[in-house]
């Protein structure tokens, strides 16, 4: 297959971009640098561009046939997008019609798009199926449920086949030890745990210990970032066997609380992780956990690494890796 990858220099998208090489596909990654790495994916694949410029992606898009288009480019942060919800709309949502109406206008009609477990606000039951009433909390999951919607329109008016892929917490690295997760600035719990494993910092905050949950600290369904880029590729696959237009949820559906998490990265280093006990964070539900059978029965997808010591496995060779070969990196952060 011959993908247009979106946002294919980011921490999902250039594992994805990876993989489709690795299986023989032929990737044309787009990606503005924003957040994305120019390392992170080959040259002869990587083209900087920005969603915005609609001209350009006019011209990738006539420049070759394309069988689909993987849109990974937004921005993530659920904080900021409460306080600059400008960047969130203009981005997330304006930027993405720019790409929708390249697509149509060169009969590009099938796209995966990343969606997110934020749009379905404070879950009402545990684990959350595709049906689960989507009530966003913040402009972010707000913008991915916009688009979600706007997907539906441009189906039934002008055929756009899609699968939108909400994923739960996406986590872990290449098992290769070649990529991972390089966020500017670092807000996720598993990176920000391994730089204290690591000796770049002194401390992980917990956010909150007085959480209805079994040992008060929030519960989340972690799920490795191969797992979710092998979903992207059965559903691109199911695209293209003519499928309907679906949502799916992606998690293992196994919950692990801040403190379990914590506890994993000590097995996995072996050493002591400090931690300093912080307030709630504002927005975060006590409890999200994947009902994932509908992905698992339509699209046959069987995440390969569900446990959660394998998922920090990965990602402490990666955190090695990256302290060693980027110095200058990890002292900036
Ligand atoms: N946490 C800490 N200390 C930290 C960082 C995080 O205790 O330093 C806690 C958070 O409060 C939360 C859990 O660890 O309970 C996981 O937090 P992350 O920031 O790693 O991930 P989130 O669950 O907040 O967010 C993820 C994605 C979002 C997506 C959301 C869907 O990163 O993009 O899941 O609910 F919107």
């Amino acid at each position: 297959m011959r993908i247009l990858v979106v946002g294919g220099a980011g921490y999902i998208g250039s594992h994805m971009t990876k993989l489709l090489l690795d299986e023989g596909h032929e990737p044309m990654v787009v990606d503005n640098l924003s957040s994305g790495h120019r390392d992170a994916v080959p040259r002869h694949v990587f083209l900087n561009g920005d969603l915005r410029h609609r001209v350009l992606l006019d011209s990738v898009l006539s420049s070759r046939h394309f069988d689909g288009v993987m849109h990974f480019a937004s921005c993530i942060q659920v904080g900021e997008s409460m306080t600059d919800p400008g960047k969130y709309y203009w981005n997330n949502v304006a930027n993405t019609l720019n790409l929708l109406d390249a697509m149509m206008m060169r009969g590009v009609t099938r796209l995966i798009f990343s969606s997110t477990a934020a749009i379905y606000g404070e879950p009402r039951y545990v684990p959350i199926d595709e049906e689960h009433p989507k009530a966003p909390l913040n402009p972010y999951g707000r913008s991915k449920w916009m688009v979600e919607q706007v997907l539906a329109d441009y189906e039934r008016a002008y055929g756009l086949r899609h699968v939108c892929l909400r994923y739960f917490n996406a986590a872990g690295a290449h098992p290769s030890g070649t990529l991972g997760e390089r966020h500017r600035p670092e807000t996720h719990l598993i990176p920000l745990v391994l730089r204290v494993a690591s000796g770049n910092a002194p401390a992980v905050k917990i956010f909150g210990t007085d959480y209805d949950t079994p040992d008060g600290t929030c519960i989340r369904d972690y799920v490795h970032v191969t797992d979710l880029c092998r979903a992207h590729l059965l559903a691109m696959e199911y695209l293209m066997g003519d499928g309907a237009s679906r949502a799916y949820n992606l998690g293992n559906g196994n919950g692990f609380s801040v403190k379990q998490v914590i506890d994993a990265a000590s097995r996995v280093t072996a050493g002591t992780i400090a931690v300093s006990i912080a307030g709630r964070r504002e927005g975060d539900p006590a409890r999200l956990v994947a009902d994932s059978a509908l992905a698992r029965r339509e699209l046959g997808w069987q995440p390969q690494y569900p446990g959660i010591d394998t998922i920090v496995a990965h990602a402490w060779v990666w955190e090695q890796r990256a302290s060693r070969l980027q110095p200058a990196y990890a002292a900036a952060r």
